[in-house]
């Protein structure tokens, strides 16, 4: 199939692709497990890259380290995992402890998870993860944020009725953004109902290196969980 699943007028959201010089052993994690386990968004979205119809599917976008992504993986093994990340040092993490720690529930992405979020089925996601996107602090950048209300309506158009968009930032005027774009997608439901709900990271959202960052230089982090309301309609 033949589909192109970018947007051209989206803003690059990500910083630089490639860091350090690999070494042998990444460079073969990259040559030979990556493509076992790539998600190819040119071939139509079906069971054999997501998954049977009932295994869960969750989605983690920007998955940075893959502290969160292998956690994740590794409790909850009945689940499949989509991971994206276009930086290629989070890649060969995410690779080598895949492959160490034997996990077979992983798909990753390594390009803009957007690309992801069109290419999936309607109503396919129990849940989406944007831990700690990119701050982007200066105003002249403050455009290519990922979180959007057009980001939002993409995740909601990719969750089930009932699934879950956790996003975590250490930005107090992110955390704003973001709210004012949930806002503007009818479909999604901030879940706190105390202040309690959005400072403290639930039990089953391991930290991660951004937010361990966060926390040693004294941020206060925001852990803001989103759920998916109304039916669906055609997607
Ligand atoms: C600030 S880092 C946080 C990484 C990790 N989630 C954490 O909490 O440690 C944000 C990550 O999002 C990735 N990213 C930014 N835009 C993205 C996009 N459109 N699709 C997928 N990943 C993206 C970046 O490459 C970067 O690794």
């Amino acid at each position: 199939m033949d589909r192109d699943v970018s947007a051209s007028h989206e803003l690059r959201s990500f910083g630089r692709r490639r860091g350090r010089k690999l070494s042998p052993r990444q460079e073969t994690l990259l040559g030979q497990l990556l493509p076992r386990i790539s998600l190819d968004v040119t071939r139509p979205a079906a069971p054999d890259q997501l998954g049977a119809d009932d295994t869960p599917l969750w989605l983690e976008i920007g998955f940075g380290g893959a502290e969160h992504l292998i956690w994740q993986a590794e409790h909850n093994p009945a689940v499949r995992i989509i991971g994206c990340e276009p930086f290629e040092e989070g890649v060969v993490k995410a690779l080598a402890q895949i492959e160490s720690n034997g996990l077979g529930n992983i798909r990753l992405y390594t390009d803009d998870a957007r690309d992801v979020l069109r290419w999936l089925p309607p109503a396919c996601l129990e849940r989406c993860f944007i831990l700690f996107p990119d701050p982007w602090p200066k105003k002249r950048h403050v455009k290519r944020r990922l979180v959007s209300a057009a980001t939002l309506a993409l995740v909601a158009r990719a969750l089930k009725p009932g699934g879950d968009l956790r996003i975590g930032t250490d930005i107090g005027d992110y955390a704003r953004t973001i709210l004012i774009a949930a806002a503007a997608t009818p479909q999604l439901e901030w879940q706190a109902r105390s202040a309690h709900d959005w400072r403290i990271r639930p039990d089953d959202w391991p930290e991660t290196r951004y937010e361990a960052k966060a926390v040693r230089e004294g941020r206060q982090r925001y852990f803001l969980i989103f759920r998916r309301t109304s039916p669906h309609g055609n997607g």
